[in-house]
Parts: C-alpha cells; sequence; structure tokens
C-alpha cells in the first residue's frame, strides 16, 4: 500500500536549510511537505559549529524561525588570531559594522522544528527516501520509507535535496553520487566540551608548531575546543590529562581553564562543490550542494543564503510562472558559494600544519599571518569574509 500525498514542494532533509526553507516557503502561502531519515531526536542532539553569521541572525529572527538566537545566542564583535605565542585581535565591528553570534548549530535547529511543528507544518522524521523521478517535468516526485514500514510518495512541484553531505537527493541532479570537486585535507579535527568557565570571551584561532588550535565556547559552564588531529584519530584514546597538554601546548602563552570532558568527537573535513545545483525541478542546497572545512565556520550560513535565494526563485516560479530566477539560481548561488571555499580552504591552510610542511612553509605561514593582522587591509578581508557576505549582493 502507498499513501500518496501532494504539495507544492518536496524538502528532503530537516536540517538547517531544510526546514528553513519550508518556513519561509510557508510566509508565502506555499506548501511544502519536509522528510528526514532521522528521528527527531538525533537532529536536535546532534553536535555541530556554532558561529551565525549577521545576515543569518537576522534572517532566523526576523522570519520568526528563531527568537532565541538573539536571547540565547551570543553576539561576538571579533575574533583572536594567536601564531607565535602572542594574541592578535581582529576587531570585526569597527573593521565592517559587522558581528557573528555564537548558537549552537542544534539549538537553531529545535527552534526551528518547533516553530514549523506549530504552524502545521507536514514533517515526517524517520522517513527514508527510496526513489526520486520526473524531475525534467513539471510533477517531479519522490518516494519514501517511513519508520513503521509504510510507504510513500509525495507529488510535487519542486524537489529541494537538503539532506546533507551524503544527500540521496544529489544524483538526481548531478548524475552521480559524488559528482563534485572537492579536496581533502590531511588532518581532522579533535573536538571537546567540557564543562569549565570560558577561558577566553572571544574566539581563539591558533597555529602553533605543534598544530592548530580553537578556543570555543557554549555557555558560562560549558566550553567548546578542538585541536587539529590525524583523520584516523581514535577519540576515545587520549586520556583527558593528554588532551589538556595537547590543548594548552598548541595556545602558549594562554592558560586555559580545565574542566571535565563530556563529550569528545573526531571531525573529518573536506571541501566539496557539487558539479550540478539544479536538474530540472530539482536543486540541492545546504551540505548536499557544499561542504567546507568548518575553519571559516560557514557551513550552516552558506546553507541560509543558499535558502534565502532559494525561496525567492521558488516564490516567482510557484506563485507568478516566472523562471528567471530558478534559472539563474546556481550561477548566483555559486558566486558565494565559491568565496566561502575560497575562504575556509584559507583559513584552513594558514592555521594549520601539515605533517610535510617545510621549515621554509612553515615561516611563510607565520608571514602571510603577519600580513593578516598587521595591516587594516588584511584584517578587513578576513572581517568581511567571516561576517558574511551581504546576502542582497549575492
Ligand atoms: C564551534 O564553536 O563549534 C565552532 C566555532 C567556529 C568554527 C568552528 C566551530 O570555525
Amino acid at each position: 500500500m502507498i499513501t500518496t500525498v501532494r504539495t507544492r514542494v518536496a524538502i528532503v532533509g530537516a536540517g538547517p536549510a531544510g526546514l528553513l526553507l519550508s518556513h519561509l516557503l510557508a510566509d508565502a502561502g506555499i506548501e511544502s511537505v519536509v522528510v528526514d531519515r532521522r528521528s527527531r531526536d538525533e537532529i536536535e542532539s546532534t553536535i555541530r559549529a556554532g558561529i551565525l553569521e549577521q545576515e543569518t541572525v537576522r534572517t532566523l529572527s526576523e522570519t520568526g524561525a528563531s527568537d532565541r538566537v538573539l536571547t540565547v545566542g551570543n553576539r561576538h564583535d571579533g575574533i583572536e588570531l594567536h601564531f607565535e605565542g602572542e594574541g592578535h585581535r581582529i576587531d570585526f565591528s569597527s573593521l565592517t559594522g559587522r558581528s557573528v553570534w555564537l548558537y549552537p548549530q542544534h539549538e537553531a535547529l529545535k527552534d526551528l522544528i518547533a516553530a514549523r511543528l506549530a504552524a502545521g507544518q507536514d514533517l515526517r522524521f524517520e522517513t527514508e527516501v527510496t526513489g526520486i523521478g520526473d524531475v525534467e517535468t513539471d510533477r517531479p516526485w519522490i518516494t519514501a520509507t517511513a519508520g513503521d514500514g509504510s510507504e510513500l510518495r509525495i507529488e510535487a512541484e519542486f524537489v529541494v535535496g537538503a539532506d546533507g553531505s551524503r544527500s540521496g537527493v544529489r544524483p538526481a541532479v548531478t548524475g552521480s553520487s559524488s559528482g563534485g570537486y572537492f579536496r581533502e585535507y590531511p588532518f581532522a579535527w579533535f573536538g571537546i566540551l567540557c564543562e569549565a568557565s570560558p577561558s577566553s570571551h572571544e574566539l581563539i584561532y591558533s597555529n602553533s608548531p605543534h598544530g592548530f588550535a580553537l578556543i570555543s565556547q557554549r555557555s558560562a559552564t560549558v566550553q567548546r575546543m578542538y585541536f587539529q588531529c590525524d583523520p584516523e584519530a581514535d577519540p576515545s584514546v587520549l586520556s583527558e590529562a593528554e588532551i589538556w597538554d595537547t590543548l594548552q601546548a598548541r595556545v602558549p602563552g594562554t592558560t586555559l581553564i580545565e574542566g571535565p570532558i563530556f563529550q569528545r568527537d573526531v571531525l573529518r573535513f573536506r571541501s566539496f562543490v557539487a558539479h550540478e545545483l539544479r536538474h530540472g525541478r530539482a536543486v540541492l542546497v545546504g551540505d548536499a550542494a557544499h561542504t567546507v572545512p568548518p575553519t571559516g565556520a560557514k557551513g550552516m550560513n552558506l546553507a541560509v543564503a543558499d535558502v534565502v535565494l532559494l525561496d525567492r526563485a521558488l516564490r516567482a516560479l510557484l506563485l507568478e510562472n516566472d523562471t528567471r530566477l530558478i534559472d539563474t539560481f546556481a550561477q548566483t548561488a555559486l558566486k558565494r558559494i565559491w568565496k566561502a571555499q575560497h575562504f575556509s580552504w584559507w583559513m584552513t591552510s594558514m592555521l594549520h600544519t601539515a605533517a610535510d610542511a617545510s621549515a621554509f612553509d612553515r615561516r611563510r605561514q607565520v608571514g602571510e599571518l603577519r600580513s593578516v593582522v598587521e595591516s587594516e587591509a588584511g584584517q578587513t578581508f578576513l572581517a568581511e569574509a567571516y561576517t558574511g557576505w551581504p546576502h542582497t549582493a549575492q
């Protein structure tokens, strides 16, 4: 028995991109169905990054997608770049007039899920997509299996793949599951959550001869920190003392406040951009379309920018039969995506140490960091990219 559901937009993935898109479309009276193979609990408890650009925060708060981002989130007006034992502050607000907010992604997801359910959104968890078809017509469909084994067919006017880096929609858009440009990195991040008071009020991105470390925060009593590690590292083998020794050695000149570590993970990353973002009436957004290393804190922000653009294009298409914005969607989105790819790659390569780095590479890297912090133009370049380019100028 297959249950058929008809809607205007079938959205695969209840992450930030899929949920925000359903929220924005609903505001224009465009109905959608959102499916995700994960449970609500899994989505709401997976630890992800936490930096939101000013435009992301504005979009979430002004549209009613999240009120807590402004009350629970913390505004950060700068970051510190740390190298050769010294910290150098990049003052975002004086350089660009913009700030970022530290608000963990899973908190934004809790807000979005609550808002969508309160609005009566058809949102189905534990529902796995099994097929997608007719994307070259104006009646594309997806089939899916729900957690109870029942089969579902969703007939729509547009299909959106917002289903993350292992996207099941991607093959229908690019012709293959991997079809894209990508770059691997020879390191990963070892991340911890610990019970301690903040070691710093702002994020510290540290380049040291021992490797990169990032000192981030979560609240007055919980901190998030990372250090560069081997991608094959097993997060369970290091003792807490070894973790603290590693972190302390990578921010020389600063003493980190230590506390019990209650979560640890190894985060592997790569840069990826799908060869195609759209095929007929199927489109990719967020991590399904591109992934970035976390050093530039761009992941969720890029997903939100894609969705703001797609929302406008779908409104024009589905409400006015105007195809112009959807026809230029990929071209427009890719301009920002490649700028973010460059920024994320640049921050990653400037701050991490490669195992095969020569003495020349090491000194060149410090020269590069100095060129940034000792020049207002260098600082401004970093600050503009980190706080995010305006949505209107994409
Ligand atoms: C985080 O707090 O998890 C975080 C912050 C900045 C990044 C990456 C992760 O660049």
